[in-house]
């Protein structure tokens, strides 16, 4: 096949999992569609500098998406929460399906959440709880993508990022930045998966090269797992200050008085089975050479060095 024959939108090309799977994308000489909100940003650049077409719009310029999304036969389907707005990401996602299918589009690759797989599993998180209502909205997109019939479906799962512990994700998790603690509802026993974007790409690109093989799948994503205290030293010790970061591990008392809160500690909770729902063996059938911790802080040491700077104590 020509690469003519190759062309993707990828949505959120310019965030970490987009941006990861573009390069791959065009490494391999496949054409690659795309909008981004502001042409200028860095990531928008490299974009335009390996050859995507880019095109500056909102999600909500269905004209754009339209024009966007014309001529590709592949879709990578991306999509952020709105924690202002929580109907804003299933509506996204209604219009970009339908302006695929409009528009030809044959597989969708879907990146949603691990926590899929648990609510799959009737894990229950806080109901009413804002990470309720976020893992919710990642299954109404999982559905939407099987209701209207593509050739070809691949549901991704990622759990917890490592780059949640650097720059610029790290501000969601500023508690281990500014106080060098990590406050959290998993326990000292907890095995928690992690995952390196870029491996995203690797699965992302062996599901798009081989639709029916994927097809159907839904596969919890993961790189490396390990305890909550031993995953901070490691990160202690890149960042050249051994023994300096620690995980405070929750009462069953605090997580209940912050049960109903908008704060990742109480709702970690659900990630303390969140090893369950990876399978490691089936993962490196597909990607033989996963990404460790060890190695992602290498890779990233010079992130890992702004995020964490020496303190006066
Ligand atoms: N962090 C984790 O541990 C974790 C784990 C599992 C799943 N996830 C999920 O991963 C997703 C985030 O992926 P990521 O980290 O790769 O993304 P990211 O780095 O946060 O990037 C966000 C992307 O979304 C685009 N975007 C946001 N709102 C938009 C809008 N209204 N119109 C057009 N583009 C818009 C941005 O484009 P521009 O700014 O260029 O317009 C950018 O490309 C989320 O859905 C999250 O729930 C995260």
């Amino acid at each position: 096949m020509s690469s003519a024959e190759h062309t993707v939108f990828v949505s959120s090309a310019t965030g970490y999992q987009g941006l990861a799977l573009s390069k791959k994308l065009r490494e391999i000489g496949w054409n690659v569609h795309a909008t981004t909100r502001d042409l200028s940003s860095p990531a928008a650049v490299t974009l335009k500098e390996i050859g995507v077409q880019l095109k500056e719009a909102d999600w909500d310029r269905l004209d754009v998406l339209r024009e966007s999304i014309k001529g590709c036969h592949k879709l990578w389907l991306c999509l952020l929460p709105d924690w202002d707005d929580p109907t804003r990401e299933r509506r996204q996602c209604a219009n970009m399906l339908d302006i695929a299918k409009e528009a030809g589009v044959k597989q969708v690759v879907t990146s949603t959440t691990l926590g899929v797989s648990q609510l799959d599993a009737n894990v229950r998180v806080y109901p009413g709880s804002f990470m309720e209502k976020h893992m919710l909205n990642k299954k109404d997109v999982e559905n939407s993508v099987e209701e209207r019939g593509f050739e070809h479906v691949t549901f991704l799962r990622p759990t917890f990022f490592m780059a949640n512990f650097l720059e610029p994700k790290v501000k969601r998790y500023e508690e281990i930045r500014d106080h060098r603690s990590w406050t959290t509802s998993m326990t000292a026993e907890t095995q928690l998966p992690i995952l390196d974007h870029l491996d995203i790409a690797k699965f992302a690109v062996a599901a798009f090269q081989d639709p029916e093989k994927f097809h159907g799948r839904k596969i919890g994503l993961a790189s490396d797992q390990m305890g909550i205290q031993e995953m901070l030293s490691m990160l202690a010790e890149a960042a050249d200050q051994p023994g300096s970061i620690k995980a405070h591990f929750m009462t069953d008392e605090e997580i209940e008085a912050q049960a109903q809160g908008t704060g990742f500690a109480n709702t970690h909770k659900v990630l303390r089975t969140a090893s369950d729902y990876i399978d490691f063996d089936e993962l490196r059938a597909i990607v033989p050479s996963l990404t460790s911790f060890k190695e992602f802080l290498e890779r990233e040491k010079e992130t890992v060095r702004r995020t964490y700077p020496p303190r006066n104590e």
